[in-house]
């Protein structure tokens, strides 16, 4: 380095979680032989899906992306109030990491790790960011923390704050919901848990959320079938599916499913299944709480210090929790 050049940081990138095509084969097989049919959401998210995802957060009908955006842009300094200076900050599903990005001039973290299932959904999207923040620490962790919260040590030693925005804890069951808190408590000793929750309303504000005037929701779900064929190698055909998107109230949660339009049989590489018109495959859950429940359930994962904000119609809430 001559004296004159100014010290560049790049991202650095680890992937830890491989995709092991057999085992994915194997789930996918056995949620489609189910006696009631199941996915799960992740592979609602190959590049269209997640460019479709992107579109429905746009959607009037859709409102918690930009209600969690009202949120965080009325009360950011209050929370960076209750943070510590020169956090680490850890997004959990990171995706474009524009939510995390809108947050960097509140929270002023020292670090930045971005986690997400795919390395490589991450690559743009850090490089863009590093040339806007080119004092800022930046790690890409390729990560499937759906099932196992494990973060490799170069994602700092320091005050973790984990980020888990925009109520993806929704797609788990309460009960899943409390180990997942729980390891992020354990993730992050000395920082605390940022985690926005979309909030129990009535259903014809739920209901349109999930199934859309414009049918881009539709289109999200019924892609997941396209996706799959890939995986599987599987022939279903879209047109012989419908977008189904119900508010089950006795467990609180919006369920999505994809209905046979008709009788028809779905192949794959060992293996058919026969669907009788009506039948369906369970694609989603997206749980709804309300502040006091989700409290409940933060204090229950260990957390002692618990902070909310709301918006004014009580559609969304953000946690602060920690120690
Ligand atoms: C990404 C899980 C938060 O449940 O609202 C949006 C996914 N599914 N529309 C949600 C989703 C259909 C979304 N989460």
């Amino acid at each position: 380095m001559t004296p004159t050049s100014a010290r560049v940081r790049v991202p650095r990138f680890v992937q830890l979680h491989q995709d092991d095509d057999a085992a994915v084969r194997a789930e996918l097989a056995r949620g489609l032989l189910a006696h009631a049919a199941f996915t799960h959401p992740k592979y609602l998210y190959d590049a269209l899906g997640s460019r479709l995802f992107e579109a429905i957060t746009e959607l009037p009908e859709y409102y918690p992306t930009r209600t969690e955006a009202a949120i965080f842009a009325q009360h950011g300094a209050d929370m960076a109030a209750l943070l510590p200076q020169g956090l680490t900050l850890v997004d959990l599903g990171a995706g474009n990491c524009e939510k995390a990005a809108r947050l960097f001039d509140v929270l002023r973290p020292a670090s930045y790790v971005a986690v997400d299932i795919s390395v490589a959904f991450l690559r743009g999207a850090l490089a863009a960011l590093q040339r806007q923040y080119p004092g800022l620490d930046m790690l890409g962790v390729g990560l499937d923390f759906s099932s196992q919260l494990a973060l490799p040590p170069e994602a700092g030693e320091g005050q973790r704050l984990l980020f888990y925005p925009g109520s993806s804890i929704g797609n788990f069951s309460p009960a899943d919901a409390l180990l997942f808190l729980r390891q992020a408590r354990q993730a992050a000793p000395a920082g605390g848990l940022l985690i926005g929750v979309d909030l129990l309303k009535p259903i014809t504000l739920l209901e349109p959320a999930y199934d859309d005037a414009l049918g881009v929701t539709a289109a999200f779900n019924r892609n997941m079938l396209l996706h799959i064929n890939r995986l599987l190698g599987s022939d279903f055909e879209v047109a012989q599916w419908r977008h189904r998107a119900c508010y089950n109230a006795e467990v609180a949660r919006i369920e999505m499913h994809l209905e046979a339009v008709q009788a028809l049989m779905v192949h794959w590489p060992g293996a058919q299944r026969h669907f009788a018109a009506g039948e369906r495959i369970h694609t989603e859950n997206s749980y709804k709480y309300t502040p006091p429940q989700f409290e409940a359930l933060l204090r229950e994962a260990g957390f002692s210090q618990v902070t909310q904000w709301r918006d004014a119609r009580d559609w969304f809430a953000v946690f602060l929790a920690h120690d």
